[in-house]
């Protein structure tokens, strides 16, 4: 089968010199290029406020690739090609004057049909400002799109007033939302796995299923973000945008076809399913944590207040357990039990399904607790499926003894010439292609918000203070018994 040519795109990108930039997107569209996945006469644009020249803004790209990118990946002939794509603009974001420069910049595509494509790698609270610029300017067509990072706001009116400034200047059609762990292959592989394997669709319910874990633990800390990351916290940082997405790919009903509305307007619904966590359950079925110093791989590591530029008497989440419910025909019953938190002993992203114990149970007693499969999606690290099936212990002496063993799909291992892209590569690529579904809909980061909105004024309200956990630990100790009061446990086999 031979592959689709993608699109030209000229790409404008604000926020060119920073952290988003170098450490992430210039790799990805490295990457693109040298897999002859960038359009021959795609071009990009760096903008940003300090003063350079192309040739100095190449050399800054060209030092993060070496930095980022190593081996036979980084061949001279593909990074000369892609360095001759690059070209910069020294531009003041908040004032119309320089933004002409866009304008006549894209007038000189050697392709008249590629779409201007903005990409905001900058706050949030310029992005109305950058894109009436744009207009203004007279840079933008009926073609232009606009790519922006999360998070969208703060709250749902900050969010409100950020959508309405994007929307004033382009159509929904053309706005594309980042999260990236919907770039993450795994995460698509679970669209693949749910609608393509009717063993799976069958099952999606809440007659087979007892309950679901999402975990995204990471090793880092706050990494000289403290001004930021303090007022956003845990919930508004991952849960309000990776986690609940996640959840919506996972608990959402099979949409009628792959078009982007189609699987959007599913993911809507379950997001309008979720119970709210308000009242006792704010403590029964929530749990916020932050770090205090500890030990990682050996090494001590301060605490959250004790990190650089830390105000020590914050009471801001680094961690979040929860469970939830989604309110609907195929959930009810359902718990869905999320955490994530910063300075974990391990980076992993993982989903695990529980499914049902069998009505009849034949085999020992003592290995009841056991005998139920479980399926394993794991993101990062190594990404794979993991279906935990019971079968014979072996040898003579075992009698009928269960034993749990995984069928594994290893991505890796099963693919072994394939690299696995970032997240970033994928979801630059659908920009191009101009294809939306892995894209977060005005409407989802609403939803999401108002859902996480009433969670924080039910903390607000009852003052309820982070609990201490030490780096390097799985979180508070009230996450495991918030878990445990279920008579269940979080799924140990990292
Ligand atoms: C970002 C958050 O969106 O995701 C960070 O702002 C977090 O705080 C990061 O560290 C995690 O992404 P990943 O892909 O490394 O799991």
């Amino acid at each position: 089968m031979t592959r689709e040519a993608t699109p030209n795109v000229d790409l404008a990108l604000f926020g060119a010199l920073g952290d988003l930039a170098l450490r992430k997107l210039y790799p990805a569209l490295y990457h693109l290029d040298r897999d002859g996945l960038l359009g021959t006469d795609t071009r990009i644009l760096g903008l940003a406020r300090r003063e350079h020249d192309a040739d100095s803004f190449r050399s800054a790209v060209l030092a993060t690739l070496k930095k980022r990118i190593k081996g036979k990946e980084l061949e001279q002939a593909c990074l000369d090609r892609f360095l001759a794509r690059l070209d910069y603009t020294q531009l003041d974001f908040d004032t119309v004057d320089g933004y002409e420069k866009i304008r006549d910049w894209h007038g000189q595509s050697p392709d008249s049909q590629c779409p201007l494509t903005i990409y905001l790698a900058v706050p949030a609270s310029i992005y109305g400002a950058i894109c009436a610029n744009l207009e203004r300017s007279g840079s933008l067509d009926s073609e232009s799109r606009v790519v922006v990072e999360k998070p969208i706001g703060y709250d749902l009116e900050s969010s409100h007033e950020i959508n309405d400034a994007i929307g004033a200047v382009f159509p929904e059609s053309r706005i594309y939302r980042m999260d990236h762990y919907l770039g993450k292959e795994t995460v698509q592989n679970l669209i693949a796995l749910r609608f393509a394997n009717p063993m799976f669709g069958n099952q999606w319910n809440q007659s087979q299923i007892s309950h679901v874990e999402i975990t995204v633990a990471e090793q880092v800390g706050i990494e000289g973000r403290w001004g930021y990351f303090d007022k956003a916290g845990q919930l508004r940082d991952m849960v309000q945008n990776h986690l609940l997405q996640l959840l919506t790919m996972l608990a959402m009903d099979p949409p009628a076809n792959l078009d982007a509305d189609a699987i959007r307007d599913e993911k809507v619904k379950v997001l309008k399913a979720l119970k709210p966590l308000e009242g006792e359950d704010l403590n029964r079925h929530v749990v916020r944590g932050q770090y205090v110093a500890g030990t990682m791989e050996g090494e001590s590591v301060p605490g959250y207040l004790d990190e650089e530029d830390a105000n020590t008497s914050s009471t801001t989440e680094t961690f979040v357990a929860m469970r939830l419910e989604v309110a609907n025909w195929r959930w009810a019953g359902v718990p869905f039990y999320l955490r994530t938190g910063k300075r974990m002993p391990e980076k992993l992203s993982q989903i695990v399904i529980h499914f049902r114990q069998q009505p009849h149970y034949i085999f020992d007693p003592d290995q009841r607790n056991l005998a139920a499969n479980k399926l394993v999606i794991r993101l990062q690290p190594e990404e794979g499926i993991a279906l935990q099936v019971l079968t014979k212990d072996g040898g003579l002496d075992k009698g009928m003894r269960l034993r749990p063993g995984p069928l594994h799909l290893d991505f890796n291992h099963a693919f072994p010439k394939e690299r696995i892209p970032d997240a970033y590569e994928r979801l630059l690529l659908e920009v191009m292609k101009g294809q939306q579904y892995l894209f977060v809909r005005r409407d989802e980061v609403e939803y999401a918000w108002k859902w996480v909105d009433q969670l924080i004024a039910g903390w607000e309200k009852r003052d309820i203070p982070p609990r201490r956990y030490p780096a390097g630990s799985w979180g508070p100790v009230a996450s495991i018994a918030m878990i445990t009061q279920d008579g269940r446990s979080w799924y140990e086999d990292y």
